[in-house]
């Protein structure tokens, strides 16, 4: 199985829906099993390879998510791009639900994750450059795609990655507004920076499913996450195809 292109697909885009699976296969490699079978698919003529982030059926935790083995299996299997899909909070005012926005930066607040490709058997310590932490080069090509598709999107912002799984109190969600984050998830980090250090172009396409705790209020409900959800994600669906016939 051979793609450029990788999708991974977070809380409620397990499968694709509306592309054709040409092939599966387990991606196990030297660092662990990957959250599910890597699934070649044809995006409107287009092959790439999607990755379920959490398993499917959709079990594995945020803190559990083995972000090395996925990495890895994507780029052992040819990738050098990767569209990651995250479900977010909103913490700023042009975050409400349904909005999707494109981070152009993150800070990592999570702990005790395996992080890093470059931490035994070294021939020398590597440092990677992150100053920007997701790929400008496609940031810019998902921003010429929602401006043809008419998609509204926030293209830029903050993410903060938070450990999880249990959501933010009110004064950590005041503590990120003022550090300057504007959404929240649990994803983000280490896979941004694992995809730093194999060389492989990254973006983030979040989707926001609900205020961030103290910002509305309303309970956060796993209800009202998924009705968010089902209607954002076919938008980001599309956005990604158009965008991977222009890159
Ligand atoms: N906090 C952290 N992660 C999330 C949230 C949130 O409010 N919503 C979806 N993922």
């Amino acid at each position: 199985m051979n793609s450029d292109i990788g999708i991974i697909g977070g809380t409620g885009l397990d499968s694709l829906a509306g592309s054709e699976t040409l092939a599966k296969v387990t991606g196990d490699n030297i660092y662990g099993e990957p959250s599910a079978p890597l699934l070649s698919i044809s995006l409107e003529g287009v092959n790439a390879i999607f990755l379920s982030r959490h398993g499917r059926p959709h079990r594995i935790p945020p803190h559990k998510v083995n972000y090395r083995a996925n990495i890895y299996a994507l780029k052992n299997n040819g990738v050098n791009t990767i569209f990651s899909i995250n479900a977010v909070g909103g913490i700023t005012v042009n975050t409400k639900p349904g909005s999707i926005i494109l981070p152009d930066q993150i800070i990592d607040y999570t702990y005790s994750r395996k992080h890093t490709f470059f931490d035994e058997d070294l021939e020398s310590v590597t440092h990677i450059d992150f100053t920007h932490p997701y790929s400008e080069k496609i940031r810019n090509k998902l921003i010429i795609a929602a401006d043809k598709t008419q998609t509204n999107i926030v293209t830029s912002g903050t993410y903060a990655a938070t450990q999880g799984p249990r959501l933010e109190t009110a004064a950590e969600i005041s503590r990120l507004e003022k550090d300057g984050c504007d959404i929240v998830g649990m994803t983000g980090m280490p896979e941004a920076s694992l995809a730093r250090e194999l060389d492989i172009d990254y973006v983030s396409i979040c989707l926001v499913v609900n205020w961030a705790a103290g910002k509305s209020e309303e309970l956060i409900t796993m209800e009202s996450i998924r009705s968010h959800i089902d209607s954002g994600m076919n938008k980001i669906l599309g956005l990604i195809k158009h965008t991977v016939k222009i890159i």
